[in-house]
């Protein structure tokens, strides 16, 4: 149920949109991230097993100023994917700044309702629902999380995207501070300018300024301006939860969590070398392993997770399938390869680097993936360079192995 603080919430952000954008900017560059990159979405929500040309519904719940929206409308665009991406959010304020992205782009597949999601209004089913950076404001969020799962239609899918209290080490102090020094009925603008006072003399000890995961509270264009300092500092009500604590906030909500993204930071091993060590961890199940991760690796700020609906059937995508495309992210397959030469990659999450080891054929594979050709096209034209077939298919799949849990290689939605 909505409250006093949920009211100060709401004033919040239609006093300072977030985050902060400009529309002009959408000339420039288009922000992509996750959750809700479309390739993410084909591959982690539907295991890249639903057709390109079948039309999506997708809401994008708590749709601030628009990132995840406008992403996920231009990636439908530019695919000439069909179907609707609704923008819902109660700020006014937000949708102005949503709709002129929108507008400046000339996307005509973005629907924008006003609406809360404590109350939603009749807008049909989804395929696919976003709810990024919002359930952790709301007064309960496992009701908010329930009333989306009762829109998401048999099948479908939810990225979402909660705190998560080690990365964010340093910042629920400086909450509490500042709570003391501006207290939380004061107006929005007379609260900006008391935490920047603060900010100006923070001593060197504060854990926020050794943490350097956190940005939102510095100025413009580096960090997130006025919205991004209010946001992290200032907020009438943020709650970070662990990955168990997330693991039980899904299952109440009858759903089920398909990924953590990106799958890699949330696996121990890597982080424990010592055979003693894997032998401990050997029996442990996916939410303990994960929480293992989380507490050893202390960067996660955030946590990035698709669900699916408890009582669908799992899907995940084939990489046996010799028709699907693989596709890259984070470079093209030159740079890939490159990079896999030598029988390991190394991809840094946050600071933390993680070498995964990768078959002799590694870069050979990767410098053929172009986002166009099919598992068997990649492994006829490794098998051309004097590979014998057995080898092939063998580091092939060893590839995918590796590489799937960084999510920077997923595949594509069948048809595209
Ligand atoms: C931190 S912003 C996140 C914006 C966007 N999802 C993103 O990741 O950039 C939180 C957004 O949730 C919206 N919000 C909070 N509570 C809401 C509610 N009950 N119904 C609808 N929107 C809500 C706010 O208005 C704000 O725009």
């Amino acid at each position: 149920m909505p409250d006093e603080t949920d009211a100060q919430l709401a004033a919040q952000y239609e006093a300072l949109p977030y985050p902060a954008r400009d529309p002009r900017d959408e000339a420039k560059r288009l922000i992509v991230g996750s959750p809700s990159n479309l390739a993410e979405v084909d591959h982690w929500v539907f295991g890249a097993r639903r057709a390109a040309g079948l039309p999506m519904r997708a809401l994008v719940a708590g749709g601030g100023t628009g990132d995840g929206a406008i992403m996920l409308a231009q990636q439908m665009a530019w695919a000439g994917r069909p179907g609707e991406v609704v923008w819902l959010d109660r700020s006014g304020a937000a949708r102005k700044v949503a709709e002129a992205r929108a507008a400046a782009r000339g996307l005509l597949n973005i629907r924008f309702v006003e609406g809360s999601i404590l109350d939603l209004p009749e807008m049909g089913v989804f395929d696919y629902v976003d709810c990024c950076g919002v359930l952790h404001h709301l007064p309960d969020p496992l009701a908010g999380l329930r009333g989306l799962s009762r829109v998401l239609a048999p099948g479908g899918g939810m990225g979402i995207m909660v705190y998560a209290p080690h990365g964010r080490t340093g910042v629920y102090m400086l909450q509490d501070a500042l709570r003391m020094l501006a207290p939380v009925d004061e107006a929005p603008a007379a609260r900006v300018d008391v935490a920047k006072r603060v900010m100006r003399h923070l001593p060197e000890t504060a854990w926020l300024r050794k943490n350097p995961w956190i940005t939102d509270h510095l100025p413009l264009p580096q960090g997130g301006g006025d919205p991004g300092l209010y946001d992290l500092l200032l907020n009438p009500r943020d709650v970070a939860f662990t990955v168990p604590a997330l693991a039980a906030l899904v299952e109440a909500a009858g759903l089920r969590i398909s990924t953590l993204v990106e799958p890699v930071r949330y696996d121990p091993d890597p982080l424990l070398p010592d055979p003693r060590l894997r032998a401990r961890t050997a029996g442990m199940g996916m939410v303990e392993r994960a929480a293992l991760a989380e507490a050893l690796a202390g960067n996660m700020g955030i946590h990035i997770a698709y669900l699916a609906r408890a009582e669908d059937a799992a899907v995940r995508a084939d990489w046996e399938d010799p028709s699907a495309v693989p596709v890259l992210r984070g470079g093209d397959g030159a740079s890939w390869a490159k990079g896999a030469r030598g029988g390991s990659l190394a991809i840094t999450f946050d600071g933390l680097r993680v070498v995964l080891p990768v078959p002799p054929l590694a870069a050979a594979v990767l410098s053929r993936v172009d986002g166009r050709a099919t598992m068997a096209e990649i492994a006829r034209a490794v098998e051309a360079g004097g590979a014998p077939a057995a080898q092939v298919a063998r580091d092939m799949a060893a590839l995918w192995r590796a590489m799937e849990p960084t999510n920077r290689v997923t595949l594509a939605a069948p048809g595209r």
